[in-house]
């Protein structure tokens, strides 16, 4: 579904993203881990084309979407949140799920069939009933699952989440897990998932892929990235996880 390959991001000196390859299949649920400043994020950006890459390739589906705008990229199917939340604080979670449905993976809606089709995914994420809340009134938890359930309205065929999980309480993390993989399960839509907290990604995500200093040092099962050795050396070299 998604092949990544050889893909390269640097700024200024600094290479953030190094060669990195890997693909996810269709109904996969991937999460990808890595220190603060392993080049996570920036690799998301690379693949939905928020940053040109400076090499490699990205497709999807079989079409080359490699730098591409990202308006381009989320009507190929790929919707994303992002890692510091974007809702429109002054509009209402309504507002801002619709504007996903509007302009998402299924073409052009009107206004009203978007509304239609935001009610559907606000109630999936377990916002009914706040509809009407401005976001800014919502606590981080709810506006989370606003971001969610507005690039869900987008209808995507992946996923791509980025530390949704941050700043939630552990109740607040289970729910959102379960969220997660009721994406997968009942709406069938491939998930990948940037995560710091071990035991969501661990106990939920189907394969690991695994970032270090800009290059992808691991790639298996759950089981696998808790026994590697590499994996461990790069979370016990002093940077916080
Ligand atoms: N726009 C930018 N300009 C310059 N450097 C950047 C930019 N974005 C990221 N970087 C640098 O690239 C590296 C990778 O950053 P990135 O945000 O991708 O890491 P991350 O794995 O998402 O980290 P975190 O877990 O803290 O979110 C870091 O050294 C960061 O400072
Ligand atoms: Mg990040």
């Amino acid at each position: 579904m998604l092949e990544v390959a050889g893909v390269t991001k640097t700024f200024g000196g600094l290479t953030a993203v190094e060669d990195v390859s890997f693909s996810i299949g269709s109904g996969e649920l991937v999460g990808l881990i890595g220190p603060n400043g392993a080049g996570k994020t920036t690799l998301f950006n690379t693949v939905t084309g928020v940053l040109r890459a400076d090499s490699g390739t990205v497709s999807f589906q079989g079409t080359d979407i490699t730098n591409e705008k990202p308006s381009t990229i989320n009507q190929q199917g790929i919707a994303r949140t992002f890692q510091i939340v974007r809702t429109f604080d002054e509009s209402t979670v309504l507002e801002n799920v619709t504007t996903g449905a509007v302009f998402g993976a299924s073409g052009r809606r009107s206004t009203a069939e978007g509304r239609d089709v935001a009610r559907k995914y606000i109630s999936f994420v377990g916002l009914d009933g706040k509809e009407d809340a401005e976001a800014s009134e919502l606590t981080i938890a709810d506006r989370k699952h606003v971001e969610l359930a507005r690039a869900l309205a987008c209808e995507p065929d992946l996923l791509m989440l980025d530390e949704l999980g941050s700043g939630l309480t552990p109740t607040e993390i289970d729910d959102l897990c379960e969220t997660i993989e009721r994406v997968r399960s009942e709406l069938n839509v491939s998930v990948f998932w940037i995560e710091h907290i071990m035991e969501a990604i661990m106990d939920h995500t189907d394969r690991i892929l695994v970032l270090n200093e800009g290059e992808l040092i691991a790639d298996g099962a759950p089981s696998e990235i808790q026994q590697n050795e590499a994996v461990s050396r790069a979370y016990l070299g002093g940077v916080e996880v």
